[in-house]
């Protein structure tokens, strides 16, 4: 549980629950989200899906976030938290998937002290790189950064900055680990067992 905050960082009272998913570029983190969603009722706020429409919108911080994005790099938090903070804030709803955040320890850092939101737990999708590579040059969404120079950058801020992150939430006991190597149905059959003890809590 947390409390949300407005983008003008005033508190508001709408109790959340998050919960982050990390893994690799291509380990299957929004093709699972849409299951969840439809199983369990959750919103799912992808990232980079945010930040890929904030380019489409003409924001005075497009063209920074386009370079970022072709690099692989990472966008300053202070721009994604902002954009994560209005999409809370406008669903009705009050459990989310937050997809592809945080990627780097200032994403977290930042998150946590603008927000005060604390994640339930950190669904980490586990997947050779060899693998991610395959689906990433398959994926077909006309994604400029799906080519094999940018994916190798993103496979190294991945390691780099990202493992770091779910280390620091699996010291802590908050991560649950799925492999996701397996075919589509297999993965979201222990992504199902995962949401479904959750269930099983809350109705306790
Ligand atoms: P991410 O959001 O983690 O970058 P996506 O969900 O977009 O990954 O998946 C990347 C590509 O791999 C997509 O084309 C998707 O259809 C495909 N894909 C996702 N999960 C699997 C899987 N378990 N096995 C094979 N292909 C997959
Ligand atoms: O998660 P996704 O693969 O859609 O992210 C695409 C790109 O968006 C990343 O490689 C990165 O450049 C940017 N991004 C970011 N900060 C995040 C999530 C994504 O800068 N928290
Ligand atoms: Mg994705």
């Amino acid at each position: 549980m947390g409390t949300a905050v407005d983008a003008s960082n005033k508190e508001v009272k709408k109790d959340v629950r998050v919960i982050f998913v990390l893994g690799g570029p291509g380990s299957g983190k929004g093709t699972q989200c849409a299951n969840i969603v439809r199983q369990f009722g959750y919103t799912h706020l992808s990232a980079g899906d945010l930040l890929r429409a904030e380019i489409k919108s003409g924001s005075e911080n497009g063209t920074m976030i386009q370079n970022m994005i072709s690099e692989g790099k990472i966008v300053p938090s202070e721009v994604t938290i902002k954009l994560l903070q209005r999409a809370i804030e406008e669903c009705g709803n009050d459990k989310f998937l937050i997809d592809g955040f945080p990627r780097n320890e200032e994403n977290r850092a930042a998150f946590e002290s603008v927000t005060g939101i604390v994640p339930d737990f950190v669904l980490f999708f586990d997947c050779s790189e060899e693998e991610m590579e395959r689906r990433l040059l398959n994926r077909n969404q006309g994604r400029e950064d799906d080519n094999i120079e940018t994916i190798r950058k993103r496979f190294k801020v991945y390691m780099e900055s990202t493992l770091p992150v779910i280390e620091h939430y699996n010291s802590r006991g908050k991560v649950r680990k799925i492999d996701a190597a397996k075919p589509v149905e297999a993965v979201f059959e222990d992504v199902n067992a995962v949401f479904a003890s959750i269930d099983e809590k809350v109705a306790a």
